[in-house]
């Protein structure tokens, strides 16, 4: 799969450590930042950047890192056709795959070890979306008219 990855400093160990890792597997990954835990960004910087490239379909998923999660994902959020979600599990991550689609994964840097963001990450890449039922429901969170 062609992957975008992005962090902040409270993230770029486990985001350092998934790209080797996503590398060593074949996946080709397009690293978009931060450089450095020493020095303190913006987390919504590398997560426009990554969610950018997800909708405009230039990578096929996003991988996102901040110390919780959850500051990447309410941004990857902002865009159109981007279903980004923030899995603390590997039973989140599976389900965020097979009943929401989630083309953007995000993980807590300061939550997790290098070895559990990686175990969530391999359900993730691995799990397909059921379809079905589920289509029409992710169809709907784009709609544009509120609920009735
Ligand atoms: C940075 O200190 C921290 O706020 C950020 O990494 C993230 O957890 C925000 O959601």
């Amino acid at each position: 799969m062609k992957i975008a990855s992005g962090a902040d400093h409270g993230g770029y160990a486990v985001k350092q450590d998934l790209v080797r890792r996503l590398r060593a597997q074949g996946h080709e990954v397009i690293d978009v930042g931060t450089a450095s835990a020493e020095t303190s960004v913006d987390y919504p910087t590398f997560a426009h950047r990554v969610a950018a490239m997800v909708a405009s379909g230039e990578v096929d998923r996003g991988v996102l890192v901040c110390g919780t999660g959850l500051g990447v994902c309410m941004t990857a959020n902002r865009h159109r056709g981007v279903r980004a979600a923030d899995c603390l599990t590997p039973h989140l991550a599976e389900m965020a795959r097979r009943h929401n689609d989630a083309n953007v994964l995000c993980l807590g840097g300061r939550l997790l070890s290098e070895d559990e963001a990686w175990a969530i990450t391999e359900i993730w890449l691995a799990t397909p979306f059921e379809g079905g039922r589920h289509s029409r429901r992710v169809d709907l969170i784009d709609e544009e008219s509120e609920p009735s």
